[in-house]
């Protein structure tokens, strides 16, 4: 077995564990800072990892477009090819494919589409996003899946569940790396008894580790905090379960308290980069004049680097001077809170007080009215 799983300490439906891969262990629950194109975009290695990230989310459309799977392979693999020593985890590329490439066109033998980058058409097959991603050689690899959109009419959910589980089979029967696991991914929207359906097939197919895809797709945030107790419910105990692409921070303390392990989402680099900080008093605009004169860090009690070298007044200065470093010091603090939200709800777990922790990270991050 690539991977396994130990589970810790469990607070309501909360759970802290450690999932053990070949590159290294990831204390539970996780965020995956997101390094889409072989980099978390303006940041090094090092800072990442001195932020306290165990592991990271690479991706299998953009890295096997450019610059292809097989170059990444022979220059030793993406941990090398990055110069990042720990866990890595792949997407598969079906949710990419869907809200990047032009147009797509799905059938049961995979998707067709044409490439963002010079619109040479491609197809990516459930076979071949395996292939990709053990030439990339993740520890954490995805089963090809189709992610309908939350508005998608019943037949459409329904189709995609379908195509899923099939695809999901196929990815099985294909993959053949020893020292990589694969996970398969749940669909179904919103509707409940399609997720059920959907988990109770997967789980049978006994794969290492399961995912929730289809969430953060436009649906209502209450509508999937709502949603995913049930959903992490119907996954097996003891075996990692990951919320794709999720979310603000209130959505992963949702996930948390639903019994999630893991998480992966854009939101702190992308926000970091326009200027947008999450803090223990909620969004902070960096843009805005008033920070101007402000000698203040951007959050005080933050021991990230941006906090404690740099002022409020100095980053203002760097977002409209369109310096570099901007940026950077943004994504660093914005993956440093939130990679230090799960170990803060790590600890409560462990201690039995995570609806505590909750509570008071809501009660801070709304500003009182
Ligand atoms: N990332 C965010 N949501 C999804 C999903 O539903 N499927 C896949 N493969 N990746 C995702
Ligand atoms: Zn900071």
């Amino acid at each position: 077995m690539a991977i396994s799983f130990t589970l810790h300490a469990t607070d309501g439906a909360a759970r802290a564990g450690t999932v053990h891969t070949p590159h290294g262990d990831v204390s539970t629950p996780a965020f995956m800072p997101v390094g889409t194109q072989g980099t978390v975009k303006g940041l090094t290695p090092e800072m990442v990892r001195d932020a306290g990230a165990h592991i990271l989310l690479g991706n299998t459309y953009h890295l096997a477009l450019r610059p292809g799977d097989e170059i990444v392979r022979d220059l030793g693999g993406l941990h090398t090819f990055m110069n990042w020593n720990r866990p890595i985890l792949t997407d598969s590329g079906g949710f990419q494919v869907f809200s990047l490439a032009g147009q797509v066109k799905i059938t049961d033998h995979g998707a067709k589409f044409k490439s963002h980058i010079d619109g040479s058409p491609l197809e990516l097959t459930p076979e071949r996003a395996v292939e990709i991603q053990q030439n990339l050689g993740s520890d954490i690899a995805m089963v090809l899946d189709e992610c309908p959109p939350a508005d998608g009419a019943p037949e459409v959910i329904r189709r995609a569940v379908t195509r899923s589980i099939k695809w999901a089979e196929r990815c099985k029967r294909h993959h053949s790396r020893p020292d990589q696991a694969q996970f398969a991914i749940v669909q179904g929207g919103l509707n409940l008894d399609l997720r059920a359906e959907c988990a109770k097939e997967l789980v049978a197919m006994d794969f290492p580790g399961y995912a929730l895809g289809g969430f953060s797709v436009g649906e209502a945030p209450e509508a999937m905090h709502a949603a995913l107790p049930a959903c992490a419910a119907c996954l097996p105990e003891h075996k990692p379960r990951y919320l794709m692409g999720v979310g603000r921070p209130q959505d992963l303390l949702a996930g948390v308290a639903s019994g999630i392990d893991m998480f992966d989402c854009v939101m702190p680099t992308r926000n970091g980069r326009n200027a947008l900080a999450f803090t223990d008093e909620g969004p902070v605009r960096l843009r805005n004049a008033k920070h101007r004169r402000d000698p203040k860090p951007l959050m005080s009690g933050c021991g990230c680097y941006c906090c404690a070298n740099y002022s409020r007044g100095y980053l203002h200065h760097l977002f409209a001077a369109e310096e570099m470093l901007g940026p950077t010091l943004l994504s660093l603090h914005n993956i440093s809170f939130y990679l230090n939200l799960m170990a803060g709800a790590r600890d409560a777990i462990r201690a039995g007080r995570f609806a505590e922790f909750r509570a008071g990270c809501l009660a801070r991050w709304t500003p009182a009215s």
